[in-house]
């Protein structure tokens, strides 16, 4: 599989979906498929970076997840304090930017720390950005920035995209250019819904655990078969 490097995308976004069928079709607990499925966080953060491509975003934790049971989240956020802790030095090694999106004040006080601190420490690094969607929902993002444009004086007829998409959580990151999604499902789960409008899809019906970076390439390799027009025409 050749891969053409001038036409990578310049963001890729991920929705990790199918630890939870992971774990059952190997007769596990529910945290065994988080636990697998952080490794794969780890491969293709570290293939990102290898690749060249300058933004990744992995919807960690949505609006939504705070329904299941207290012990899942409290896994979830051990392996999210884990990750951070243990990926630090990787991270300022191969000059990885850490930045979180989403709600964040409803994290644990010392996931907020601990995420706060490693952007601190990695906000100087420039090859390539890690974004965490973190307690995320697209349709909230959108709310919070109507709620923020609000607070300013603006008549009926004078918001622009340019100042809806000033109000987002992170507002100088380029819209993805490819969205994966693993375990089959065809949706979006509210992730991203103002950013992903003209994003090319790629749906595998492999699971998150299991997803390799054979699969990360094929997948990059479809993307660089798509003829994207944005609306236009040829
Ligand atoms: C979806 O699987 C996955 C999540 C809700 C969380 C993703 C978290 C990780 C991959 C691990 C930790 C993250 C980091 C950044 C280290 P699911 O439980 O919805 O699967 P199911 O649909 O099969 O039940």
């Amino acid at each position: 599989m050749e891969l053409i490097k001038e036409n990578l995308p310049c963001h890729v976004a991920i929705i990790m979906d199918g630890n939870g069928r992971w774990a059952k079709r190997h007769g596990l607990k529910r945290y065994q498929g988080h636990e697998k499925g952080a490794d794969t966080v780890r491969m293709v953060v570290r293939t990102t970076r290898e690749l060249g491509i300058p933004y990744l975003t992995l919807y960690a934790f949505s609006e939504e997840n705070w329904k299941r049971s207290s012990i899942e989240i409290q896994t979830l956020m051990r392996l999210l304090n884990r990750f951070l802790e243990s990926e630090l030095n990787e991270m300022m090694e191969n000059g990885i930017r850490l930045l979180a999106m989403g709600r964040l004040y409803k994290l644990p006080s010392a996931t907020q720390k601990l995420l706060y601190k490693t952007m601190e420490i990695t906000s100087k690094n420039k090859d390539m950005t890690l974004i965490l969607a973190l307690s995320y929902g697209g349709r909230q993002e959108i709310l919070d920035a109507i709620n923020e444009i609000l607070k300013q004086k603006y008549e009926p007829g004078e918001i622009t995209e340019e100042i809806l998409r000033s109000h987002m959580y992170l507002k100088e990151i380029p819209d993805p250019d490819l969205l994966i999604r693993t375990s089959g499902e065809m949706r979006i789960s509210n992730f991203m819904i103002w950013q992903i409008a003209y994003t090319e899809l790629y749906i595998t019906p492999v699971l998150w655990p299991d997803f390799s970076k054979e699969d990360y390439l094929s997948a990059l390799n479809d993307y660089q078969k798509r003829d994207r027009r944005f609306g236009g025409a040829d």
